[in-house]
């Protein structure tokens, strides 16, 4: 079947950026990415374009492009599952906050929602495609609600998860390593080719990597499951090699290049974040115990316990070396983003180091490039450890970094952003309480030159 419209439900971090370049490169097709969310919706559609609702680098050149041609933000759901032949689901999952499963399994009510809003406006057949990360066998509860509705409309379910990494989502989208779609291999394969024939209007055939509908899903988890293992596996050696004398950079230069291991996410940190490796993993830890694999499900699980580890760590360090007390004292927090080049804040390092920090008393002074303050006091809000009158007196967010350093005690960077290299260290200093000390959660600094300018400077995984 040639496909001509498609719909998106879920005009997020995935559906938004992943949805412009189909519009870019399939220009005969039109492309509606809907959302609940009325504010998020009209940032899309905001007529100054750098107001797109996420940053990402090129992303508001690429909707410029397409957006009013070929490619819609909408609210109206409904009309567009109507009028599309084929509907990406891209909402998301987030891990469960209550009930069975809570903490672990991924709430999967948006995903339910989208099923029985497909099944009760659907007037044609439909392909389904699951963009969101799912657990395995998914697809299977969403075909038992879209068979059930009675209204003799065919749907074909797909799995195509998304691995763009984001900072870097436009050009993964654009070079993928590899696409992946999973479907129904046996027969039926129209609804595999027509997803397979969008994608091949940019992508080589030979990075199409078509699987049964279980590998597929399971495959994100597992991609997710293992990169994040290797950032833990970095991180706890970085713990190793503060107490050795070793240095974590040359241990991964020397490991990354036996071409086995290969030399990419050995960067040790304050701890990774995101919305997706972490919930993945959780994910992936319940799926595993719900087939009694408890060794399986330990496994992974410990991937999680070294990263909660590795950001504790770095907050317990900081109070160590301030003479066991920040309490009244100002730490600036340089990055608040779960990594660089991104406005996104989820499950960033930041705000565990934060909580930790503010539980000490200390007073925190916010700087990032990408990160407004509503964000900064929604993310401590949604932990629920304190109230926001707290909030609000425990922390200050600085649009100035020069501003956020002022008369600090101590400087901690939590976001890799490239700026911050560039910043004039000495007038820093020279600004500071003293001694003055950086806490590098990213080892972005040159240690020998903040050394010389006078600070007591500590990165991960080394003793300088
Ligand atoms: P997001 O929260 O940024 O976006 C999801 C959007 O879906 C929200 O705007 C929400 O309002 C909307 N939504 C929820 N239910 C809806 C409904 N019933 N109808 C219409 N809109 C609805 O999430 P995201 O980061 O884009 O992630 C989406 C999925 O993709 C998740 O499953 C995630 O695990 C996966 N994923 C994310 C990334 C990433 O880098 N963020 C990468 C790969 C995969
Ligand atoms: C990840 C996956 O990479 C991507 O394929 C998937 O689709 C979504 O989840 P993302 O979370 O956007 O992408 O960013 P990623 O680059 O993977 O970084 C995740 C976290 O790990 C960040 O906090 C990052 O700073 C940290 N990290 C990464 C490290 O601490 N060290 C590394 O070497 C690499």
């Amino acid at each position: 079947m040639k496909i001509t419209s498609i719909c998106c439900i879920g005009a997020g971090y995935v559906g938004g950026p992943t949805m412009a370049i189909i519009a870019q490169k399939c220009p005969h097709i039109k492309v509606t990415v809907v959302d609940l969310n009325v504010e998020r919706i009209a940032a899309w559609n905001d007529k100054d374009v750098t107001n797109i609702p996420i940053y990402e680098p090129g992303l508001s050149d690429l909707v410029a492009e397409a957006r009013g041609r070929n490619l819609f933000f909408s609210t109206d759901v409904e009309k567009a599952i109507d009028e599309a032949q084929m509907i990406f689901i891209s909402v998301n999952t987030p891990t469960k906050t209550y009930g069975l499963g809570k903490g672990m399994a991924a709430d999967l009510k948006y995903i339910e929602l989208c099923a029985r809003q497909i099944a009760s406006v659907a007037k044609d057949n439909k392909i389904v495609v699951e963009k969101s990360t799912l657990p395995v066998r998914t697809a299977e509860a969403i075909k038992n609600i879209l068979d059930n509705t009675g209204n003799g409309v065919q749907f074909q379910i797909l799995s195509n998860p998304e691995f763009l990494a984001e900072g870097t989502a436009v050009q993964d989208l654009l070079f993928p390593d590899r696409v992946l779609i999973g479907g129904n291999l046996e027969g039926e394969r129209e609804a595999l080719d027509s997803l397979v024939e969008i994608y091949a209007n940019w992508v080589p055939k030979e990075r199409i990597l078509t699987t049964n509908l279980w590998s597929s899903e399971l495959s994100k988890l597992t991609a997710n499951a293992f990169l994040a293992q290797r950032v833990s596996s970095i991180n706890a050696m970085s713990e190793l090699c503060e107490k050795t004398g070793a240095d974590v950079n040359e241990l991964s230069r020397a490991i990354g290049m036996d071409s086995r291991i290969g030399p990419k996410f050995l960067k040790a940190s304050v701890g990774f974040g995101g919305s997706c490796f972490q919930k993945d993993i959780l994910n992936l830890v319940y799926i595993a115990k719900s087939y009694g694999l408890n060794e399986v499900a330990d496994y992974w699980e410990q991937v999680v316990i070294m990263n909660d580890h590795q950001k504790r760590r770095f907050a317990s360090t900081i109070v160590q070396t301030l003479y066991n007390t920040v309490s009244g004292k100002k730490i600036a927090f340089l990055g608040w983003a779960f990594k660089k080049d991104t406005n996104d804040t989820r499950e960033s390092a930041a705000i565990n180091v934060c909580d930790y920090l503010l539980h000490e008393q200390a007073h925190i002074a916010v700087y990032d490039p990408q990160v407004k303050e509503k964000k900064v006091f929604n993310d401590l809000q949604y932990l629920d450890s304190r109230s926001l009158e707290e909030i609000e007196k425990g922390i200050t967010v600085f649009e100035d970094p020069y501003e956020a350093c002022k008369d600090a005690h101590a400087i901690a960077i939590l976001t890799e952003w490239d700026e911050f290299k560039a910043y004039d260290w000495e007038k820093i200093y020279d600004n500071m309480q003293k001694p003055a000390f950086v806490f590098d959660g990213r080892n972005v600094l040159d240690a020998k030159k903040m050394v010389s300018l006078g600070f007591v400077y500590s990165a991960i995984g080394s003793t300088n």
